[in-house]
């Protein structure tokens, strides 16, 4: 037998914790940045999230005068040549952004057009990265899709039906500040979406072909805190602990899926967010059974084993070994319904207001999705048909 190899990189500064945020100012300095673009969306804005970047920022020599606040839920290179506009005009040396995934991926977006020198997004689809990016800081508003330490960006572009994406180690941000202030007036429905995703994220990057010791430690870690703290932030959302470790589990999913790759479950979300409009979280959670059951042939004992960071020692003990994988995905079928009662997250299809017409059009997107690369088992059209009939009700 052949060892096997892998490669897993992560160059993130995590700062996380109560009143983390603080450190804003000292970490800008430490990079050598002198005046940041802070970029944010308009609901974060109006939770008076910056107010809380502004302070921080109070007192240091950094100033904060530089804002764009218009990342719609979608964003679009416009969005990204508007923003990129105004950290040209005020002479902005570095990046801050404070959001979820679509504020991250416009950022990092925003620091390729800014430091190529280009003058649009469009004009770098394509373009092979090579400069060191603009000094750049991440505080997820969020706690889900672990791009405050990953490497890519998605864009997409609406009108021409295009998807920009964009993958560099360059892209990398320097620092993730993740303080459970950012995050604890999430509502109780995007917070069950978000900490699905992220559980989502850590599943598959034990189960998909690049699964590596590494990426397994950040995983199982990250699937014990969401299983532990997403119900404690449920019944309490002003539980700052609970947040706290939320956040950290997202963060450690992001290094995990960003080493190991995500599998079907995300090839169907993505389908079923691109033909549908279901929210990525919601797809996640309502996908996630019926995927890790169509490839328990290949990955059984590894499922099996992941019913340990899901439920504990003494309940794992008590499960026969045989009976470990399908157990997991009992757990995850538990959770689901758990979830639907405490915030509303559709368990499935027909609770997503999926239409069974709309099945031929999804299967098809979701077989040619990238995601399934990595995925343990090949999935045809067939297979993913079947698949979407077994989430619809
Ligand atoms: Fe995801």
């Amino acid at each position: 037998m052949t060892t096997p190899s892998f490669r897993f990189y992560n160059p993130v500064k995590i700062i996380s914790g109560d009143n983390a945020l603080d450190s804003l100012g000292y970490e800008l300095k430490q990079l050598g940045a002198k005046r940041p673009l802070i970029i944010t969306d308009q609901g974060v804005a109006e939770a008076g999230l910056i107010a809380l970047v502004y302070e921080a920022l109070a007192g240091t020599e950094i100033p904060d005068d530089v804002l764009y606040d218009r990342v719609p839920a979608d964003s679009s290179p416009q969005v990204v040549d508007q923003a990129a506009g105004v950290f040209r005009e005020h002479d902005c040396d570095c990046i801050v952004s404070v959001g979820g995934g679509s504020v991250i991926d416009t950022a990092k977006a925003v620091n390729i057009v800014v430091t190529e020198g280009a003058d649009s997004l469009a004009e770098m689809k394509g373009v092979k990265l090579r400069k060191h990016m603009r000094p750049f800081i991440v505080i997820p508003t969020t706690s889900g899709t672990g791009s405050e330490v990953t490497y890519a960006a998605m864009i997409m572009n609406a009108e021409k039906k295009q998807k920009l994406l964009f993958a560099s180690y360059l892209l990398f941000p320097n620092t993730a500040i993740l303080d459970p202030r950012m995050t604890v007036s999430m509502p109780p429905l995007v917070t069950a979406a978000t900490a699905m995703d992220a559980m989502t994220h850590a599943i598959e990057a034990c189960i998909c072909k690049p699964r590596n010791p590494f990426s397994n430690a950040h995983s199982i870690e990250a699937i014990k805190l969401i299983s532990n703290y997403l119900p404690k932030v449920l019944k309490n959302p002003d539980d700052r602990e609970a947040r706290f470790y939320l956040a950290n589990a997202a963060c450690l999913a992001g290094a995990a899926f960003s080493n190991s790759g995500v599998g079907l479950v995300h090839a169907l979300g993505h389908a079923l967010g691109g033909v549908c409009q279901v929210p990525h979280g919601a797809a996640m959670n309502l996908m996630l059974p019926c995927g890790l059951e169509f490839n328990l042939p290949a990955v059984d004992k590894i499922i099996g084993e992941l019913l340990l960071p899901l439920v504990g020692p003494e309940r794992y003990v008590e499960t026969p070994a045989g009976g470990r994988p399908q157990k997991t995905i009992a757990i995850l079928r538990e959770i689901q319904n758990e979830l639907y009662k405490s915030a509303k997250l559709p368990r499935t299809l027909t609770e997503a207001g999926v239409k069974k017409e709309a099945f031929d059009e999804i299967a098809r997107k979701a077989v040619k999705d990238p995601a399934l690369i990595f995925n343990p088992l090949s999935v045809g059209y067939e297979d993913a048909l079947d698949i979407l009939n077994k989430a619809y009700n």
